[in-house]
Protein backbone atom coordinates (compact mmCIF):
# COMPACT_ATOMS: atom_id res chain seq x y z
CA UNK A 1 0.00 0.00 0.00
CA UNK A 2 1.63 3.37 -0.46
CA UNK A 3 1.65 6.00 1.95
CA UNK A 4 -1.04 8.34 0.90
CA UNK A 5 -3.41 5.39 1.34
CA UNK A 6 -1.55 3.62 4.23
CA UNK A 7 -2.42 7.30 5.90
CA UNK A 8 -5.15 8.32 4.63
CA UNK A 9 -7.24 4.68 5.54
CA UNK A 10 -6.08 5.04 8.91
CA UNK A 11 -7.22 8.79 9.83
CA UNK A 12 -10.84 6.80 8.86
CA UNK A 13 -10.50 5.10 12.17
CA UNK A 14 -11.53 7.82 13.98
CA UNK A 15 -14.52 8.83 12.20
CA UNK A 16 -17.37 7.70 14.08
CA UNK A 17 -21.22 7.51 13.41
CA UNK A 18 -23.20 10.89 13.84
CA UNK A 19 -20.19 12.85 13.42
CA UNK A 20 -20.26 15.72 10.89
CA UNK A 21 -16.98 15.08 9.10
CA UNK A 22 -14.68 18.04 7.41
CA UNK A 23 -13.58 16.05 4.16
CA UNK A 24 -10.05 17.75 2.53
CA UNK A 25 -8.84 17.92 -0.51
CA UNK A 26 -5.30 16.44 -2.43
CA UNK A 27 -4.09 12.89 -3.50
CA UNK A 28 -3.84 12.06 -0.10
CA UNK A 29 -7.60 12.96 1.08
CA UNK A 30 -8.68 10.98 -1.56
CA UNK A 31 -8.05 7.98 0.29
CA UNK A 32 -9.60 8.50 3.29
CA UNK A 33 -12.74 9.64 1.03
CA UNK A 34 -12.59 6.60 -0.72
CA UNK A 35 -12.33 5.16 2.63
CA UNK A 36 -15.02 6.84 4.08
CA UNK A 37 -17.50 6.53 0.56
CA UNK A 38 -16.97 2.36 1.73
CA UNK A 39 -18.18 2.66 4.93
CA UNK A 40 -21.09 5.05 4.35
CA UNK A 41 -21.87 2.21 1.85
CA UNK A 42 -21.61 -0.67 4.55
CA UNK A 43 -24.04 1.77 7.21
CA UNK A 44 -21.79 4.83 8.82
CA UNK A 45 -24.25 8.09 9.31
CA UNK A 46 -22.54 10.87 9.00
CA UNK A 47 -22.94 14.40 7.10
CA UNK A 48 -20.13 16.06 5.88
CA UNK A 49 -18.46 19.36 4.90
CA UNK A 50 -16.40 19.20 1.61
CA UNK A 51 -13.33 21.77 1.32
CA UNK A 52 -13.12 21.96 -2.78
CA UNK A 53 -15.46 21.31 -5.58
CA UNK A 54 -13.48 18.73 -6.42
CA UNK A 55 -13.92 16.93 -3.07
CA UNK A 56 -17.58 18.04 -3.36
CA UNK A 57 -17.90 16.09 -6.71
CA UNK A 58 -16.12 12.91 -5.24
CA UNK A 59 -17.90 12.98 -2.18
CA UNK A 60 -21.13 13.22 -4.67
CA UNK A 61 -19.30 10.35 -6.13
CA UNK A 62 -19.88 8.02 -2.78
CA UNK A 63 -22.58 8.68 -1.91
CA UNK A 64 -21.50 10.85 1.01
CA UNK A 65 -24.37 12.74 3.01
CA UNK A 66 -23.25 16.56 2.68
CA UNK A 67 -24.03 19.86 4.57
CA UNK A 68 -24.38 23.18 2.91
CA UNK A 69 -21.79 24.81 4.69
CA UNK A 70 -23.72 27.48 5.16
CA UNK A 71 -26.20 25.68 7.88
CA UNK A 72 -22.37 24.30 9.91
CA UNK A 73 -21.39 25.91 12.71
CA UNK A 74 -19.07 23.17 14.29
CA UNK A 75 -17.70 19.92 12.72
CA UNK A 76 -16.70 17.44 14.87
CA UNK A 77 -13.95 16.28 12.62
CA UNK A 78 -11.83 17.16 9.28
CA UNK A 79 -8.79 14.73 7.83
CA UNK A 80 -6.92 16.87 5.34
CA UNK A 81 -3.63 16.36 3.62
CA UNK A 82 -0.76 18.67 3.43
CA UNK A 83 2.27 19.76 1.57
CA UNK A 84 5.30 20.61 4.77
CA UNK A 85 4.39 19.71 8.46
CA UNK A 86 6.77 20.83 11.51
CA UNK A 87 7.50 18.83 14.88
CA UNK A 88 5.24 21.64 16.52
CA UNK A 89 2.59 20.23 14.18
CA UNK A 90 2.62 23.88 12.11
CA UNK A 91 1.50 23.22 8.62
CA UNK A 92 2.00 24.85 5.11
CA UNK A 93 -0.88 24.04 3.17
CA UNK A 94 -2.20 24.97 -0.23
CA UNK A 95 -0.13 23.31 -3.11
CA UNK A 96 -3.45 21.90 -4.53
CA UNK A 97 -5.14 25.69 -4.28
CA UNK A 98 -7.94 24.67 -1.96
CA UNK A 99 -6.20 26.58 1.14
CA UNK A 100 -9.16 29.27 1.65
CA UNK A 101 -11.81 26.45 2.27
CA UNK A 102 -9.71 24.13 4.18
CA UNK A 103 -8.78 26.97 6.27
CA UNK A 104 -12.29 28.38 7.49
CA UNK A 105 -13.63 24.53 7.82
CA UNK A 106 -10.37 23.82 10.01
CA UNK A 107 -11.39 27.03 12.04
CA UNK A 108 -14.17 25.73 13.10
CA UNK A 109 -13.42 21.61 13.72
CA UNK A 110 -13.17 20.35 17.09
CA UNK A 111 -10.10 17.54 16.16
CA UNK A 112 -8.45 17.71 13.35
CA UNK A 113 -5.99 15.25 12.32
CA UNK A 114 -3.42 15.87 9.27
CA UNK A 115 -2.52 13.07 6.88
CA UNK A 116 0.85 13.48 5.46
CA UNK A 117 3.58 10.96 3.66
CA UNK A 118 7.37 10.96 4.99
CA UNK A 119 8.36 13.22 2.57
CA UNK A 120 6.39 16.57 3.88
CA UNK A 121 8.40 16.10 7.19
CA UNK A 122 10.33 19.21 7.74
CA UNK A 123 12.60 20.64 11.21
CA UNK A 124 11.45 23.90 9.97
CA UNK A 125 8.72 24.96 7.47
CA UNK A 126 9.67 26.94 4.28
CA UNK A 127 10.72 24.06 2.16
CA UNK A 128 7.68 24.48 0.24
CA UNK A 129 7.00 27.62 -1.09
CA UNK A 130 3.71 29.23 1.05
CA UNK A 131 0.60 29.27 -0.90
CA UNK A 132 -1.04 32.62 -0.72
CA UNK A 133 -4.57 33.17 -1.94
CA UNK A 134 -5.10 37.13 -3.29
CA UNK A 135 -7.57 39.06 -4.77
CA UNK A 136 -6.49 39.22 -9.20
CA UNK A 137 -6.92 42.84 -8.45
CA UNK A 138 -3.46 44.62 -7.76
CA UNK A 139 -2.37 41.11 -7.29
CA UNK A 140 0.84 43.17 -8.14
CA UNK A 141 0.94 45.66 -5.58
CA UNK A 142 0.20 42.44 -3.01
CA UNK A 143 2.86 40.63 -4.24
CA UNK A 144 4.95 43.39 -3.91
CA UNK A 145 4.00 43.93 0.16
CA UNK A 146 4.31 40.12 0.57
CA UNK A 147 8.03 40.31 -0.96
CA UNK A 148 9.12 42.58 1.79
CA UNK A 149 8.61 40.26 4.13
CA UNK A 150 11.48 38.40 3.42
CA UNK A 151 10.01 36.09 0.17
CA UNK A 152 10.04 35.36 -3.89
CA UNK A 153 6.02 35.94 -4.45
CA UNK A 154 5.30 33.94 -7.82
CA UNK A 155 2.07 34.10 -9.92
CA UNK A 156 0.54 30.25 -9.81
CA UNK A 157 0.05 29.29 -13.70
CA UNK A 158 -2.33 26.41 -15.05
CA UNK A 159 -0.83 26.69 -18.64
CA UNK A 160 -0.79 30.38 -19.78
CA UNK A 161 -3.43 31.42 -17.12
CA UNK A 162 -3.54 32.76 -13.79
CA UNK A 163 -4.16 29.67 -11.66
CA UNK A 164 -7.59 30.52 -10.29
CA UNK A 165 -8.94 29.00 -7.06
CA UNK A 166 -13.09 27.57 -6.35
CA UNK A 167 -13.41 31.44 -4.76
CA UNK A 168 -12.02 32.73 -8.56
CA UNK A 169 -9.23 34.30 -6.57
CA UNK A 170 -5.33 33.77 -7.65
CA UNK A 171 -2.54 31.98 -5.79
CA UNK A 172 0.93 33.66 -5.12
CA UNK A 173 3.47 30.93 -4.64
CA UNK A 174 6.15 32.38 -1.72
CA UNK A 175 9.80 30.92 -1.43
CA UNK A 176 11.15 32.05 2.15
CA UNK A 177 14.26 30.27 2.73
CA UNK A 178 12.96 29.54 6.11
CA UNK A 179 9.78 30.25 8.29
CA UNK A 180 10.96 30.33 12.25
CA UNK A 181 8.08 32.16 13.23
CA UNK A 182 4.76 30.90 11.36
CA UNK A 183 2.33 32.10 13.57
CA UNK A 184 3.48 35.65 13.39
CA UNK A 185 4.32 35.42 10.02
CA UNK A 186 0.60 34.17 9.48
CA UNK A 187 -0.80 37.42 11.04
CA UNK A 188 1.55 39.55 8.89
CA UNK A 189 0.45 38.35 5.90
CA UNK A 190 -3.18 38.30 6.58
CA UNK A 191 -3.02 42.10 7.36
CA UNK A 192 -1.86 43.06 3.88
CA UNK A 193 -4.63 44.49 1.80
CA UNK A 194 -5.25 41.87 -0.69
CA UNK A 195 -4.41 39.00 0.61
CA UNK A 196 -7.48 36.84 0.88
CA UNK A 197 -5.50 33.89 3.45
CA UNK A 198 -2.51 31.94 3.33
CA UNK A 199 -1.61 28.70 3.84
CA UNK A 200 -0.02 28.39 6.97
CA UNK A 201 -2.10 25.93 9.38
CA UNK A 202 -0.87 26.92 12.88
CA UNK A 203 -1.88 26.09 16.14
CA UNK A 204 -4.74 24.06 14.51
CA UNK A 205 -3.72 20.44 14.40
CA UNK A 206 -4.73 18.09 16.49
CA UNK A 207 -2.97 14.69 15.24
CA UNK A 208 -0.69 14.33 12.14
CA UNK A 209 -0.75 10.76 10.82
CA UNK A 210 2.15 10.24 8.54
CA UNK A 211 4.34 7.06 7.53
CA UNK A 212 8.34 6.56 8.26
CA UNK A 213 10.74 5.58 5.91
CA UNK A 214 10.24 1.90 7.04
CA UNK A 215 6.63 2.78 5.68
CA UNK A 216 5.43 2.18 9.32
CA UNK A 217 2.45 4.72 10.73
CA UNK A 218 3.56 7.46 12.83
CA UNK A 219 1.37 9.71 14.86
CA UNK A 220 1.96 12.68 16.31
CA UNK A 221 0.67 14.17 19.20
C1 LIG B 1 -4.73 21.54 -1.07
C2 LIG B 1 -3.89 21.11 0.08
C3 LIG B 1 -3.51 19.68 0.14
O1 LIG B 1 -3.92 19.16 1.35
C4 LIG B 1 -2.02 19.59 0.04
O2 LIG B 1 -1.64 20.22 -1.17
C5 LIG B 1 -1.54 18.14 0.03
O3 LIG B 1 -1.92 17.52 -1.15
P1 LIG B 1 -1.50 16.04 -1.48
O4 LIG B 1 -2.15 15.16 -0.48
O5 LIG B 1 -2.01 15.84 -2.89
O6 LIG B 1 0.01 15.96 -1.43
O7 LIG B 1 -3.53 21.85 0.94
O8 LIG B 1 -4.97 22.91 -1.01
Amino acid sequence: MNAKQLVGEKATEYVQNGMIVGLGTGSTAYYAIQKIGQMVSEGLKIQAVPTSNATERLARELNIPLLNVAEVREIDLTIDGADEFDPNKQLIKGGGGALLREKIIASITKFYICIADNGKRSDVLGSFALPVEVTPFAWEITAFQIEKLGCKPKLRYNGNDPFITDNQNYILDCKFDRIDRPTELNLKLNQIPGVVENGLFTNMVDLIICNTADNEIQIIK
